[in-house]
């Protein structure tokens, strides 16, 4: 098993840039895979989850090179094009593959199969099936969970789909079948998710309507190839921004080229709201997305209650915002994310588990929790948790560092991998003390 020790490290400084964005990645590679030609895709997040999608789509017969890490360019094969991979295709640990592949693959004329890792194979999956089926699609599930079964052959109807949760994956798969769908599908979402979907979709040369909530897609005859500069992940540099408000030198911290789609950035605006100084610098445009340069400063935060309409635009945030929140004066109260239960772990559990193991005085809720900050010395002591194989889980510990008393323990860290590698590279270089080990 791999395992973190992170030594207490006061000051970070300097510039980073993280890895590309994970859900553009993934879609980039859907979409360029049924689409017309050949697309080119720079700054392309090599991490685990999205290389099961790059297999995924080789398996399934579409020509991809990756002519560097970060590069990738893929011949696409049209809409009609794809073909049957003759075995189960391995998603690993991510959800976004197996469920955009399941509204994908519900409109091929082949049978397909979707299988994950340990944590992948617990995830619900119901929540994609049930507006497929609607469709018309033929998709099984177990229980609920993987392995997700796919009759091919299905000619699909467009629906209209009043989502129960704001999940963007829900969205974009059903939005994938909807191409191949006799009529337009409309999906409306109860709050605002990502929507890099329909950013992409629409660079592709997609017919969508999209007024509020509400996204309407015309079925196309062909999707344009593109070309892509993916920006960095928002989510990646969610850990160097709250490293940098915790305990960045007098400079502050640079986190260059991070994706600012308004429907990711809700940790900016409650970090803001906490007390934390985040400069937007040389704001531009880059594949559809808003991009920009992070100044973060040292900040005194303080403890807030977190709006609920902000959990979908933060939702992946949240962990280490729990980490700030446990550094702030006074009380955070986070509430109306329950849908923090069926991630890659359940993170409220991961989180208080730690939060236990460190000395941070919290409540759990069923939907969120109450986390009582301390601002002056250390906010937690040392000790050892466990992320529960979550990613997200052990990056946030890592931060935790920075106001720790004593090394922090991370045990089974191996899925950082997934969303984030080099991460213990980029955190090293502005500072914090972090070392891997095998045991
Ligand atoms: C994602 C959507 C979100 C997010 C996940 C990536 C996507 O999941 O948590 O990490 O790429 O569409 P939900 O759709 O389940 O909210």
């Amino acid at each position: 098993m791999r395992n973190y020790e992170a030594h207490p490290a006061r000051r970070v400084s300097g510039a980073v840039a993280v890895p590309g964005d994970k859900s553009i990645s993934h879609r980039s590679l859907m979409l360029s895979g049924i689409a017309e030609g050949t697309s080119e895709v720079t700054g392309f997040l090599a991490s685990e989850d999205c290389l099961a999608t790059l297999a995924a789509m080789r398996a399934l017969g579409v020509r991809i090179e990756q002519p560097s890490a970060t590069s990738v360019v893929v011949h696409g094969v049209g809409l009609r094009g794809l073909r049957n991979a003759g075995r189960a295709l391995d998603m690993g640990n991510a959800g976004t593959a197996m469920r955009l592949f399941t509204g994908l693959l519900s409109a091929q004329s082949f049978d397909s199969q979707l299988i994950g890792d340990a944590s992948l194979m617990k995830r619900p999956m119901e929540r994609v099936a049930v507006p497929l089926r609607e469709m018309g699609a033929d998709v099984r599930t177990r229980n609920g969970t993987p392995p997700v079964d796919i009759g091919g052959g299905r000619s699909l109807r467009g629906i209209d789909y009043l989502m129960p949760v704001a999940s963007a994956q829900v969205k974009s798969a059903v939005l994938l079948a909807a191409l191949y769908a006799d009529g337009a599908t409309t999906v409306i979402a109860p709050a605002i998710n990502r929507d890099h979907s329909e950013r992409m979709l629409a660079s592709c040369g997609v017919e969508l309507d999209i007024e509020g909530l509400r996204t309407t897609l015309h079925p196309p005859k062909r999707l344009a190839n593109q070309r892509l500069n993916v920006p960095g992940d928002f989510s990646s540099a969610a850990f160097f921004i709250v490293a940098g408000l915790l305990g960045a030198a007098v400079d502050g911290l640079l986190i260059r080229n991070v994706g600012l789609n308004p429907s990711r950035t809700g940790l900016l605006d409650i970090l803001r709201a906490m007390g934390g100084e985040i400069e937007i610098h040389n704001a531009r445009e880059s594949g559809a997305e808003p991009v920009a340069d992070l100044l973060v400063r040292a900040s005194a935060l303080r403890g807030v209650e977190m709006p609920a309409a902000l959990v979908p635009l933060a939702i992946d945030e949240l962990p280490v915002l729990f980490i700030a929140a446990a550094c702030a004066a006074g009380e955070t109260v986070v509430t109306g994310a329950e849908e923090l239960r069926v991630k890659e772990s359940d993170r409220i559990a991961a989180m208080s588990a730690g939060f236990t193991s460190l000395g941070v005085a919290h409540t759990v809720l069923p939907d969120g929790m109450r986390i009582e900050g301390r601002a002056d010395g250390p906010a937690f002591s040392g000790g050892e948790i466990d992320s529960f194989g979550d990613h997200r889980i052990a990056m946030s510990f890592t931060i935790a560092s920075v106001r720790a008393a004593e090394a922090i323990s991370i045990r089974d860290v191996a899925n950082v991998a997934t969303s984030f590698p080099g991460f213990v590279g980029l955190t090293r270089s502005v500072g914090l003390d972090v070392r891997e080990s095998a045991g």
